[in-house]
């Protein structure tokens, strides 16, 4: 059993921390952010500051962090650039090496041809690309996913364009985080005007998988407002259709949603402190079957602007709840939170998460 020690301590953060780096393989972006050449998605994990980045059609990952006097080379956390650094204009080519630098011939010939920025090994899940954080490791990505691998690769692969990009900032320790979005029982409640409006929460999920600490589970759709014809109309031929809200857990990190296919959610946390976690908030809009012609292209850039408003309604609603809880364990430092039936992807991760704590540390 959980106790509420564990989301405010530093010590056992620390822990938690090592244990990410330990076995982690690591979703951070989706092929579409990575198409063109000299595409890249930057991120800093736990100060470890890494890019991934389209090398003419090859995705390649590394540190972020110059070898010359250690400026970051990637500043924006999105973009299409060479991995040169601004300082003073050191470029790096595909094997991590100094392609370009000015005054060549004043530093050590030989000395520079060696250098090589850390590499992380990349693999895909259809279209969503990892990192593996730990070279010690020789667990291949389809094990560390084992029957996730599957469902995951497919929702990979109806994903269109990114429309947005964007941190948040959440005064809570990660795992309310996990928890919140690993059940909808709150959905009635907390998104009153938002999500149950659209018709979830009322309906118990019937649809769910586990492996180790990663889940997905698809919550069935209930009453609901009617829905618009035209946008209906709009997305008629979007290439995933389904009826539910569909939700991945990929430990330990991402978050990947879709309501009915008409739009795609990938958060990421960045745990910072026991009491601090930076929520990264990618949506992409839906693949279309047939290219769209301009009018319906607008429509869809309406749908596509109304949804990423309903997603920061909805992450602002959450973010609410949970800040408020932050704030309250240090005085219930002994307590455990309840976890009932509908809780269920919350036991489950704990049963993974627990076990691991008990062994690795
Ligand atoms: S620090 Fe990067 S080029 Fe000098
Ligand atoms: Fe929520």
């Amino acid at each position: 059993m959980i106790k509420n020690l564990n989301y405010i301590d530093e010590a056992i953060y620390l822990k938690e921390k090592s244990l990410f780096f330990n076995e982690s393989w690591i979703l951070v972006a989706h092929k579409n952010e990575l198409l063109n050449n000299n595409d890249f998605v930057a991120l800093d994990y736990f100060g470890n500051k890494i890019f991934v980045q389209n090398y003419n059609g090859t995705i390649k990952s590394f540190q972020n962090v110059c070898l010359h006097r250690f400026n970051t080379i990637h500043e924006e956390p999105f973009g299409n650039r060479v991995s040169s650094c601004l300082y003073h204009n050191w470029t790096y080519g595909k094997k991590g090496n100094v392609v370009g630098l000015m005054c060549r011939n004043s530093f050590e010939k030989d000395h520079i041809s060696e250098l090589r920025l850390k590499e992380y090994e990349v693999d895909f899940c259809g279209d969503f690309v990892f990192i593996k954080l730990n070279e010690q490791t020789d667990k291949k990505l389809s094990d560390y996913l084992g029957n996730i691998f599957s469902p995951l690769e497919e929702i990979s692969k109806h994903f269109g364009d990114k429309t947005i990009d964007y941190t948040i900032e959440h005064k809570v320790n990660w795992k309310l985080l996990v928890e919140n979005v690993l059940e909808c029982y709150h959905c009635t409640s907390v998104h009153e005007n938002s999500f149950a409006k659209m018709g979830f929460g009322s309906v118990a999920p019937e649809k769910f998988d586990f492996f180790d600490a990663h889940s997905w589970c698809e919550f069935p759709k209930g009453e609901s407002a009617k829905p618009s014809k035209i946008i209906e109309k709009a997305l008629a031929d979007r290439t995933l259709k389904i009826q539910g809200y569909l939700h991945f857990y990929i430990y330990p990190n991402a978050f990947i949603s879709s309501v009915e296919g008409k739009g795609f959610y990938f958060g990421f946390m960045f745990p910072e402190s026991p009491s601090k976690t930076n929520l990264r908030v990618r949506y992409f809009a839906p693949k279309f079957e047939k290219e769209l012609n301009e009018s319906q292209q607008n429509i869809i850039d309406f749908i596509n602007n109304s949804s990423n408003d309903s997603l920061d309604l909805v992450l602002n609603e959450d973010k609410k709840i949970v800040e408020n809880i932050q704030t309250n364990l240090v005085n219930f430092k002994d307590s455990s939170p309840i976890f009932g039936d509908e809780e269920f992807r919350i036991l489950k991760f704990y049963e993974y998460f627990n076990k691991k704590e008990l062994k690795d540390i």
